[in-house]
């Protein structure tokens, strides 16, 4: 495992992106996963500017995105679907068809994931990850106590993550309980992971991560058995990491 401490939240995003881009151009036909959350906006913010200066293209890119709440329309104002339009889909060339997404509004849930899971492996799986880490130490939507082999499911969020995302919502009553999420085992078969970490609420989460057991209680630890990942956290993130 990497680690970049950066001074600050700004440089992480311009860590992250240069990472991403450097990916994009050594294979451009790239298969991407993307996060959501506050934390890769400022990422997502350089690489459209990068695109627009003509240093990186997505004509041949393939996106997936890790999560999406459940139930919840795509053209809802807090979907993932909708923030990956706004933060990057609609301001960059990636082709409509190659960008894949968890539908919120699935009737059969097992079903979607499966589709979800048949269309990971019919592009060969993913380059690069980009992760972020929720406070209690969630990637995706993975929650702590969710078995590492699960491959992509349905969740049921906990109170600490509605809490977390009502900041988006407005009130914690219109936070979705569900979400449906690439599972531990899907994201770990990545050939490269990013994990970016910014604040210091995310101290405690990153320090059980890459310094305590692996264990299932805290779902990012398990990227120490991972072969390449690399880790960027800004100070405030990596305080208690000493
Ligand atoms: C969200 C997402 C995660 C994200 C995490 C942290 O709920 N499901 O993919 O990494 O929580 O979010 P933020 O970056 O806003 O702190």
């Amino acid at each position: 495992m990497k680690l970049e401490i950066v001074p600050d939240y700004a440089e992480l995003s311009r860590r992250a992106a240069e990472i991403v881009i450097a990916e994009c151009r050594k294979r451009p036909q790239i298969v991407l996963g993307l996060a959501t959350g506050a934390t890769p906006i400022g990422m997502y913010r350089q690489l459209v500017q990068a695109y627009q200066r003509g240093r990186v293209s997505f004509s041949r890119a393939t996106t997936f995105n890790l999560d999406e709440y459940y139930p919840i329309a795509p053209d809802h104002p807090h979907s993932f679907r909708r923030f990956m339009h706004q933060q990057l889909f609609d301001q960059v060339d990636l082709a409509a068809e190659r960008i894949h997404f968890l539908r919120g509004t699935a009737a059969d849930v097992e079903r979607e994931c499966s589709r979800y899971e048949a269309e990971l492996e019919a592009v060969g799986g993913i380059d690069l990850q980009v992760l972020g880490i929720g406070e209690n130490g969630h990637i995706g939507f993975n929650e702590p106590g969710t078995p590492f082999h699960l491959k992509t499911h349905k969740v049921a969020l906990t109170e600490q993550t509605m809490r977390a995302n009502a900041r988006f919502f407005g009130s914690l009553a219109d936070v979705p309980r569900h979400a449906l999420t690439m599972g531990i085992c899907s994201i770990m078969r990545s050939r490269k992971i990013l994990l970016l970490a910014s604040g210091e609420k995310k101290a405690d989460a990153l320090a059980a991560a890459l310094l305590g057991p692996v264990t299932e209680a805290v779902p990012a630890s398990v990227l120490q058995l991972h072969p390449d990942v690399t880790v960027i956290a800004d100070k405030a993130a990596a305080q208690r990491l000493a």
